[in-house]
């Protein structure tokens, strides 16, 4: 386990507000599109739902205190937009903004540095009803919301999230119909995407009033994508995948454009986009979270269409995801050297693993441990080629709900009895805990350098 991380590297957890809190009609809450999309046979296994979850709504002081016990510098969670404006626009519920009031306060009062993320795809089922992400009005919407939350928290809150994975609140949404709402339209896709991103500049701007000397950023999930061959077709079909899984979001980010081969591809579905926009959601960002969590390997398939295959070493882990520490580092390093990126936070990374209690009560997960290793190795890596990579929050403090897998995709380093809601830290809570405090500066390192 031996690594060296900078010492103010920041070490944390991240989850999101639909994944744990439960309390899904309580104090106010509006409906959001995955209550909807639960309560629609068929589109979540078992017709599992956010209803309960890990409660975490109720819970978040003993959940604080794992927090403690591991020594996080910092928590990234998100708000839900459906408990701050159950209608996604008009009135805002102060009962919703209370919650968040009390987490934010017990986080600061345990030495945890809040990383509040603004949108983690639970957007209110009203704003749906009106057209959703592809609509417009949905970004402008965004805006009011992102004002009341940091108008409330902007005081105490100083590490900011606009959006989380736009490609997956764009294209699982509303172009692949995996994730809420579960449309299947490129156009809507697109139009969805856009919309996003211009919610997210517009955001920041929003932010930044309220809380003027705050960092805001936006979370991205890179995968790498990696041609099958070095056929020409193989090639071909790698880069156009990853044209429409990571450049779309990258390059309007942080260069200003869409790429031009993405847009010919899809000219018969182009995004919506007016004057001023590419400008709004290139605004410059304090920093940028990169989650990653494997790579892909595509070859060309029927009209040139890419086609995954199987990794060739075949670890992998409970979702079907290969090992593969060597995609964050390349991620890590292309977001610096291939996009100028001068501050990143690896924002989420961790592993499913098919947990089980064993008879001494505890849970050995030794994979899991194995992944965080490997990955952690990446990241000090990354770090040592020169990439400006300030903190790690792995995925997930608990295990929780993993959308239209249910519960049945345990990532938590802590595991969660979901009958009575027990929390039960596995191996490697112990293993993360151990290893932060090992990063620690030492006294005797801190008073050498005058620490
Ligand atoms: C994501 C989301 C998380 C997932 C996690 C495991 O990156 O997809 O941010 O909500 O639960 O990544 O899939």
């Amino acid at each position: 386990m031996n690594h060296e991380f900078p010492s103010d590297f920041v070490w944390g957890a991240a989850a999101s507000a639909y994944q744990i809190e439960g309390a899904a009609y309580e104090d106010g809450r509006g409906e959001s599109i995955w209550d909807r999309f639960c309560a629609t046979p068929g589109k979540v296994r078992a017709g599992e739902t956010g209803e309960v979850a890990c409660g975490f709504y109720h819970r978040y002081p003993e959940d604080i205190a794992l927090m403690r016990e591991l020594g996080l510098d910092a928590f990234r969670f998100s708000i839900a937009w459906p408990r701050v404006v159950p209608a996604g626009t008009g009135s805002v519920n102060e009962a919703g903004l209370d919650f968040y009031d009390r987490l934010v306060d017990a986080l600061l009062e345990a030495g945890v540095r809040p990383f509040a993320n603004l949108f983690h795809w639970d957007l209110p089922q009203a704003l749906e009803d009106a057209g959703g992400w592809p609509e417009r009005a949905t970004a402008e919407a965004f805006v009011a919301y992102a004002e009341a939350v940091a108008d409330r928290l902007g005081d105490r809150v100083q590490d900011w999230v606009t959006h989380n994975e736009p490609f997956c609140t764009s294209w699982l949404g509303y172009g692949m119909g995996a994730h809420a709402p579960g449309h299947t339209s490129i156009g809507e896709a697109l139009a969805a995407s856009h919309h996003a991103l211009l919610a997210h500049g517009w955001a920041v701007e929003a932010i930044r009033r309220a809380s003027p000397a705050a960092e805001v950023g936006i979370v991205v999930d890179p995968w790498p994508i990696h041609p099958a061959s070095d056929d020409p077709a193989d090639v071909a079909a790698a880069w156009a995948e990853d044209g429409v899984r990571n450049r779309w979001f990258f390059d309007p980010l942080l260069r200003g454009s869409y790429p031009e081969d993405v847009l010919e591809r899809f000219a018969d579905d182009a995004p919506p986009v007016r004057e001023g926009d590419l400008a709004t959601i290139s605004v410059p960002v304090d920093f940028l979270g990169v989650n990653n969590y494997s790579r892909r390997i595509v070859r060309s398939g029927p009209g040139g269409n890419p086609v995954d295959v199987p990794s060739p070493n075949g670890e992998l882990t409970d979702m079907g995801w290969e090992v593969y520490p060597a995609g964050l580092y390349e991620s890590l390093v292309r977001m610096h050297r291939e996009y100028g990126v001068k501050s990143l936070y690896v924002t989420e990374n961790g592993a499913a693993f098919a947990d089980v209690r064993s008879h001494d009560g505890r849970i050995h997960d030794v994979e899991r441990i194995g992944y965080l290793d490997g990955y952690l190795g990446a990241v000090e890596n990354a770090i040592a080629e020169g990439v400006p990579v300030r903190g790690y929050f792995v995925w997930s403090l608990l295990d929780n709900f993993e959308w239209s897998l249910g519960y049945s995709k345990r990532f938590g380093l802590v595991y969660v009895d979901y009958p009575t809601l027990e929390r039960i830290p596995k191996d490697s809570f112990y293993w993360y805990r151990d290893l932060i405090e090992a990063s620690r500066p030492t006294e005797s390192a801190a008073v050498a350098s005058g620490g």
